[in-house]
Order: C-alpha cells, then sequence, then structure tokens
C-alpha cells in the first residue's frame, strides 16, 4: 500500500549502562521508499537497526515495523523482513546456494529440491547465477554482498534492512550494489532502510535520510540527502556531505 508506514520508530532510545548512545529518535519509513541511516562511526546506527529487526529492545520507545511491536517481534513479521548485516555474513562452510537456501529451510516445509530452485533464481537476481556452487572464499567481497543480499531476499520480504552494504567495497563495486538496490525497488517493489556512511551511495540510492550524531545523542538532521547537502545550514551536516574538518564554535 503506498503511503503506508512500514518502520515507525516512536521515541526510541538505547543506554548501554548509564551511557546513553542515542534517544528520542523518531521517524516513519513509507512503502518504496530507500531510507538512509547516516553519521559517522559508533553513532548507533547498527544499534538502531538491531532494534528494528527485532533483536534488541529499546531501553525507551518502541519500534513498528509492518505493523508489529518489535520489542516482542512474533515468527510471521520477521519471515517478511530482509537482513544483511555488516560485515555479510556468510557461511563460510557452505556454498552461495546453500546460504540462500537457509532461509527456505529455516521457515518453510519445502522440499530441498524447490528450496534449490527459489534460491537460484534469487542468485540470479543479484547477477550470481554462474557462481551458486562457490563459497564464499572463492568470491570477491562485492560478490559476498550480492550473495547476502540475495539471502536476505529468500522468502519474499516486503522489507529489506541492509547494514553498510558498500563497506570496504571499491567505488565501481559499490556503484553496481547501489544499482541493484535501485533495481530491486524498480522491479519488485521492495522497500530498504540502508545504514550507510558512503556518501556516494547514500547521494545515489537515497529518498530520505536521518543523519545520527554520537555527541548530540540522537537525530540532527532528516529529510532527502541531495537537499541536506546542498540546503543544511548545520556545521556537523555540511561536514559529513562536504567531508570537511566539522567547525567548532
Ligand atoms: N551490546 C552493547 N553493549 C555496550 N555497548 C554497545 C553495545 N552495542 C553497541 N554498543 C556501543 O554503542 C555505540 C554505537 O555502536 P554501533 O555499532 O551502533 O555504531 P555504528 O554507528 O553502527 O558504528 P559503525 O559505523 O562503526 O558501524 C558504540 O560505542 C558501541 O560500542
Ligand atoms: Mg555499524
Amino acid at each position: 500500500m503506498s503511503g503506508a508506514a512500514l518502520v515507525e520508530a516512536q521515541d526510541v532510545a538505547q543506554r548501554f549502562g548509564d551511557r546513553t548512545i542515542f534517544e528520542h529518535v523518531r521517524f516513519s519509513v513509507l512503502a518504496g521508499e530507500i531510507f538512509v541511516i547516516l553519521g559517522g562511526s559508533g553513532c548507533g546506527k547498527s544499534t538502531l537497526m538491531r532494534q528494528m529487526i527485532g533483536l534488541l529492545p529499546p531501553t525507551s520507545g518502541r519500534v513498528m515495523v509492518l505493523g508489529h511491536d518489535m520489542r516482542a517481534p512474533d515468527a510471521d513479521v520477521l519471515t517478511r523482513i530482509g537482513v544483511m548485516f555488516q560485515g555479510g555474513a556468510l557461511f563460510g562452510n557452505k556454498t552461495l546456494l546453500e546460504n540462500v537456501m537457509l532461509p527456505l529451510e529455516m521457515h518453510t516445509g519445502l522440499p530441498r529440491e524447490a528450496r534449490a530452485t527459489l534460491a537460484a533464481v534469487k542468485l540470479g537476481l543479484v547477477g550470481l547465477a554462474d557462481a551458486a556452487n562457490l563459497q564464499p572464499a572463492e568470491i570477491s567481497g562485492g560478490m559476498a554482498k550480492r550473495c547476502a543480499i540475495a539471502r536476505a531476499l529468500a522468502l519474499d520480504p516486503p522489507l529489506l534492512f541492509l547494514d553498510e552494504p558498500a563497506a570496504g567495497l571499491d567505488p565501481i563495486t559499490s556503484a553496481g550494489l547501489d544499482k541493484l538496490i535501485l533495481d530491486l525497488r524498480a522491479q519488485l517493489g521492495i522497500s530498504f532502510v540502508v545504514v550507510s556512511h558512503e556518501l556516494t551511495s547514500i547521494l545515489t540510492i537515497g529518498d530520505r535520510c536521518i543523519m545520527l550524531d554520537r555527541a548530540a545523542r540522537g537525530i540532527i538532521a532528516t529529510g532527502n540527502p541531495r537537499e541536506l547537502r546542498d540546503k543544511s545550514t548545520d556545521p556537523r551536516v555540511r561536514a559529513f556531505f562536504r567531508r570537511s574538518a566539522p567547525v567548532n564554535d
């Protein structure tokens, strides 16, 4: 349903001990959007993603995903979101095909042959049809990211969470991954929440973004990334988009 919020962060905070990582975090992700969470290292991007996918209950507030409260996610919502963790996290002792088959094994009663067929389709979608029988150690970093996306797509989720998909990739491979994300949205109508601090990628794929800041312990900017780059007067936002040293005033 276009226009409906797929994700709603409602006044979310995360503390570890007496340390506040962020608080008062509020945003919505709409159907069809590529929503980017950006900010420097350690500002809490992965932590916020873990809250959104039900791995970490927020210290206060709540995150709703597809109408479910992710403080106590049920199996239904967990099969309707796809996740790519920071670093990809493929199983090294399994082929790419077997990696993509895993969610089907865990969440469906399909026979092995059907699982293999579906997994092969997903590998085809990300351009890895010919690499199905290779193991993670035999492929490049860009291929590993694609395979992790194929695995996240295994159960045909309407919403994908990607943590730093472009990290560690050369600019050309990274651009290929951006194109894949845009193609998946255009062809399958998938919405994305993407954690990133790769400027080119953010400007290429992001419809809207929030910027987290470690010192501010929360969101310091919300909007379209290209507009923020061109129009924000906040020195921290300008520093991020123009990659200059922050202004001290
Ligand atoms: N389980 C935990 N216990 C204590 N501190 C934690 C825990 N998880 C994360 N942190 C701290 O929270 C802060 C934010 O971490 P997080 O991994 O979310 O940052 P990030 O924005 O994803 O950084 P990066 O860009 O380097 O991936 C860090 O200082 C981290 O050490
Ligand atoms: Mg992170």
